[in-house]
């Protein structure tokens, strides 16, 4: 048994890190089924691609319901409260299942919760039923974790608080055939004092080029027609293992391999350089669509969460990426209530607002995680004002949202389609360069294609369209 902690985790460094293939030929699933439930960010998304393609290798198939599987895999997230709230609800619900259903129910806990000390204490003295835990650094020994728990019926806990190696090769089945995550940098340095993602994910490891390149080249020869570049923070590609090699060198070279579409997510402001912006704004392939977040406007706050950039290098920013990236689509995350936040350090976020009238913004209220420097600095926002604060930020942030919907009204935009539409299974579904769903009325088989479509008319949070003829 490997137990996580917060400590050691706190005091990792990337020196030995070894990059090493996958190396698995356990075929001990047949006749088995497996449901994977997946919480977070796209990563983990991408993550639970991986869980699925190690466990279709092992011969498991895969089912929709946690009622007719085997063997149930919750693959979690650790960012906010409510996250950790989502898993144990749900896992009250797998319990009951074992009890009346299935007794032989395998569940297992995968994600950013396996690497918190007291969530891990917590599934050891008071969770008997939830039978392996594995961390993020050993997600491909998956398979050995779950085999031995079978064969021994031992519970098994596999989590490594120093940095695991940086594996290529895993088996992936991807959910999508037309759009592929490719991760690029795993981890995190920037050590935001609110986040506990340095402490769950380890300090940044950064892919070999050689080895990202040839997969988005596989992917393009496979017919994929877009590709989402993964990582906490993508801007710091490549900084811990070349000299001279950054992400818009790597953005360059992947818009070479010609993919029609190349997105990135996620960027730090701190790390974005002019060098990249200029790859954005000349590269037709690379998508005008990016994610920055500002967190907080007041340069105060900004300093106690560590961010490293004030509001006036923000804007700087900003406007140079409106300037150079022609109808670039932004939009960003931002967190209020954190500890010290007064009326007028929240003004100052509503000024940004304001000022950059994004696309969309991701608002949360402030949530103390585990260990983190954040959460021993007193709160002093009651959750009545944060609630406030949130509702009126929200307001505005949707008025901008609207806005910017309600200007593609009229004009033909690119659509990537990718699916029936969830709403009108007549319809289609796709996404614009600048990442807008849309609802496209239009025939099936376009599904797969990059088609003009006219909008018609904007929701608040999808736009209508109407397919047109080349
Ligand atoms: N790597 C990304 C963010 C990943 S987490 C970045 O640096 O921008 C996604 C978002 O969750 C963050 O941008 C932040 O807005 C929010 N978040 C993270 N920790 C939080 C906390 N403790 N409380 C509230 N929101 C938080
Ligand atoms: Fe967390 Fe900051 Fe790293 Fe983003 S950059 S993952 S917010 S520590
Ligand atoms: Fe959540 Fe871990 Fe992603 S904490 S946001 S799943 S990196």
């Amino acid at each position: 048994m490997k137990m996580p902690d917060m400590k050691q985790a706190r005091k990792r460094t990337n020196n030995n890190i070894n990059y090493t293939k996958y190396d698995s030929n356990l075929k001990f699933g047949k006749n088995k089924k497996y449901f994977v439930r997946t919480y977070g960010c796209q990563m983990n998304e991408h993550d639970s691609e991986k869980i699925k393609g190690m466990l279709n290798d092992c011969g498991f198939i895969e089912t929709q319901s946690a009622e007719n599987a085997d063997i149930v895999i919750l693959n979690t997230c650790a960012i906010r409260e409510n996250a950790h709230d989502k898993v144990f609800g749900y896992l009250g619900v797998l319990k009951h299942i074992k009890d009346t259903i299935n007794k032989d129910l395998l569940i297992g806990i995968c994600g950013c919760m396996s690497q918190e000390e007291v969530v891990v204490n917590e599934i050891k003295n008071k969770y008997k039923y939830i039978d392996f835990v594995c961390g993020t650094h050993n997600l491909d020994n998956l398979l050995s974790i779950i085999k031995t728990k079978m064969d021994t019926k031992k519970n098994q806990i596999e989590v490594l608080s120093y940095e695991g190696d940086v594996v290529e090769g895993i088996p992936v089945s991807r959910d999508s055939k037309y759009s592929a995550w490719v991760d690029i940098i795993y981890g995190c340095d920037k050590f935001c004092t609110y986040c506990i993602v340095p402490y769950t994910r380890g300090m940044q490891r950064s892919r070999k080029k050689e080895d990202i390149l040839e997969e988005i080249k596989t992917l393009k020869e496979k017919g994929y027609l877009e590709v989402t570049l993964l990582g906490q923070n993508v801007n710091a590609y490549g900084k811990d293992l070349y000299d001279n090699y950054n992400l818009a060198n790597l953005l360059s070279d992947v818009s070479d391999i010609g993919i029609p579409r190349i997105r990135f997510v996620t960027s730090h402001p701190w790390d974005f350089t002019e060098e990249m912006v200029d790859v954005i704004a000349s590269r037709e392939n690379v998508m005008p669509y990016i994610h920055l977040p500002l967190q907080s406007g007041s340069n105060k706050i900004l300093k106690l969460m560590n961010r490293r950039y004030t509001k006036e290098d923000y804007l700087k920013l900003y406007d140079s990426i409106r300037t150079k990236v022609k109808n670039a689509s932004i939009t960003t995350d931002i967190i209020v209530g954190f500890p010290g936040e007064s009326e007028e350090d929240f003004m100052e976020t509503l000024d940004v607002v304001n000022k950059c009238k994004y696309d969309g913004a991701f608002t949360f209220a402030f949530s103390p995680r585990e260990n983190t420097p954040a959460a021993l600095m007193k709160e002093t926002v009651s959750e009545e004002d944060k609630m406030d604060r949130l509702h009126r930020l929200n307001e505005i942030v949707n008025k901008y949202s609207n806005e910017a919907n309600k200007r593609l009204e009229g004009q033909i935009v690119k659509c990537l389609v990718t699916s029936l539409s969830d709403k009108d299974k007549n319809k289609v579904c796709g996404y614009t360069e600048n990442m807008k769903l849309v609802n496209i009325e239009g025939p099936s088989d376009l599904i797969g294609n990059i088609v003009k479509v006219k909008i018609t008319d904007a929701k608040s949070f999808s736009l209508d369209g109407i397919y047109v003829k080349d």
